[in-house]
C-alpha cells in the first residue's frame, strides 16, 4: 500500500514537473515551444526549468549581466534568441556551441563594449543585431570563416571602422547597418566580397570622404544611406555599377559640389529616391552638371525645390532648378 502511494505520488511528481516546467516568473507557451521572460527580476540566465524543446526565447527588460554556451546549452533546439534592453556586458566565447540551430539572435540595448573571438561560431546564424551597445569595433574572428548571415544590424554603437577582414567572412550579406556610429572613412576595400548586398546604411556617422573604389563589388544595392555625415567631396565614379539603386540619401552633408557624371549611372533610381537636400551648395559654373541633371531628373529628387543654393550671396537660398542658364552664366541649351 505504502509502495502505490509512493509510486503514485512519483508518477504525479514527474508529470507535475514536466508539464509545469518552466522558469519563475517567466511565461511558457508549450504548443508553440516559445518561452518569454518580460521585464522580471532575472539577473542570471534562467536556465533551470527551460523546456528542453524550446526553439523561441525572449529575455527582455532584466538584469541580465551575461551569457555564456553552459546557459544556452540547456535548449539546443532553440532558432531565435531575443534579448532586448538587458545589462548584458558579457558574453561568452563558443556562444553557440551548444545551439546548433540558433538562426537569429538580438542583444538590442544591452552594454557590450568587447566580444570575445568566435562569439558567433558554431550556429547557423542568418540575423544578427547588436544595436545599441557601446562597441567600439566589428571583429571578423567574432565569426566563424563560413558565415551565412545576410543582417547584421551594429547600429547605435560607438565603432569608429569597419576592418577589412569583417566583409571578407561575412559574403552572404543582403543588410548592413552601422548607421549612428563613429565611422570616419571607409578602407578602400571594406566592402568588398559582398556582391549580395542590397542596403546599405552608413547615415550618422563622421564620413569625410569615400574611396572611389569602396561600392566597386556591392553592384546589387537597391538603398544607400550616407545622409548625416561629413562628406565634403565625392569621386566621380563612386556610383559607378550601382545600376540596381533606388534610394539614395546625401542630405545633411558638406557638399558643395557634385561631381560632373556622378549621377549617371544611377538608372533605377525611384521618383522621390534622390536626396541632396541640407548640403552648402556652391551654384557656380561648375554646378552645370547637377542643373541639367535636376531639370531631366526632377521627378527623381526629393524635394527637388527646396534643394538651395548656399553660395555665391547673389544665389544664397535660391532653388536651383528654378534658376536659368543665365542666372548661371552658362550657355542656355539642354543636352
Ligand atoms: C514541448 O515540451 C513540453 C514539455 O516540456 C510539452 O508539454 C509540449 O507539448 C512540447 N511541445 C511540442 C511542440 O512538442
Ligand atoms: C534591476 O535592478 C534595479 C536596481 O537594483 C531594480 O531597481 C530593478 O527593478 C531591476 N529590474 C528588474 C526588471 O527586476
Ligand atoms: C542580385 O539580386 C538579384 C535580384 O534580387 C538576384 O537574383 C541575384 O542573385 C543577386 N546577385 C548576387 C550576386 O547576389
Ligand atoms: C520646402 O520649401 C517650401 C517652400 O519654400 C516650404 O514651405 C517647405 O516647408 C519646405 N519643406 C521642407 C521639408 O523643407
Amino acid at each position: 500500500m505504502t509502495f502505490c502511494w509512493v509510486a503514485a505520488f512519483l508518477l504525479l511528481a514527474y508529470f507535475c514537473h514536466s508539464t509545469v516546467s518552466c522558469p519563475a516568473s517567466c511565461k511558457c507557451y508549450p504548443g508553440r515551444t516559445e518561452v518569454v521572460c518580460n521585464e522580471v527580476p532575472l539577473t542570471e540566465f534562467p536556465t533551470e526549468g527551460l523546456p528542453e524543446n524550446t526553439t523561441m526565447l525572449t529575455i527582455q527588460l532584466t538584469n541580465i549581466t551575461s551569457i555564456s554556451e553552459h546557459h544556452l546549452k540547456a535548449t539546443p533546439l532553440l532558432r531565435e534568441l531575443h534579448m532586448y534592453g538587458n545589462h548584458l556586458r558579457s558574453l561568452s566565447s563558443r556562444l553557440l556551441r551548444g545551439v546548433p540551430q540558433l538562426h537569429t539572435l538580438d542583444l538590442t540595448g544591452n552594454k557590450l563594449s568587447d566580444l570575445p573571438d568566435d562569439v558567433f561560431s558554431d550556429a547557423p546564424l542568418q540575423n544578427l543585431i547588436l544595436k545599441k551597445n557601446q562597441l567600439q569595433k566589428a571583429d571578423a574572428k567574432w565569426f566563424p570563416d563560413t558565415s551565412i548571415l545576410t543582417w547584421l544590424d551594429l547600429s547605435g554603437n560607438q565603432i569608429t571602422e569597419l576592418s577589412v577582414g569583417l566583409s571578407q567572412r561575412l559574403p552572404h550579406l543582403e543588410i548592413l547597418d552601422v548607421s549612428d556610429n563613429r565611422l570616419e572613412e571607409m578602407a578602400p576595400n571594406s566592402l568588398h566580397r559582398l556582391t549580395k548586398l542590397q542596403r546599405l546604411s552608413l547615415h550618422n556617422n563622421k564620413l569625410e570622404t569615400l574611396d572611389e573604389s569602396v561600392f566597386r563589388d556591392t553592384r546589387n544595392l537597391t538603398s544607400l544611406f550616407l545622409n548625416g555625415n561629413q562628406l565634403s567631396k565625392l569621386p566621380q565614379n563612386l556610383f559607378q555599377g550601382l545600376t540596381r539603386l533606388t534610394h539614395l540619401s546625401l542630405d545633411d552633408n558638406q557638399l558643395t559640389l557634385i561631381p560632373k557624371g556622378l549621377l549617371d549611372p544611377l538608372s533605377s533610381l525611384e521618383d522621390g529616391g534622390l536626396d541632396l537636400t541640407v548640403n552648402p551648395l556652391l551654384c557656380d559654373g561648375e554646378v552645370e552638371y547637377l542643373w541639367r541633371w535636376l531639370q531631366q531628373n526632377k521627378k527623381k529628387v526629393l524635394l527637388a525645390d527646396n534643394f538651395t543654393c548656399a553660395l555665391p550671396e547673389s544665389l544664397a537660398g535660391r532653388s536651383l532648378i528654378s534658376l536659368t542658364a543665365n542666372d548661371l552664366n552658362i550657355g542656355s541649351q539642354l543636352s
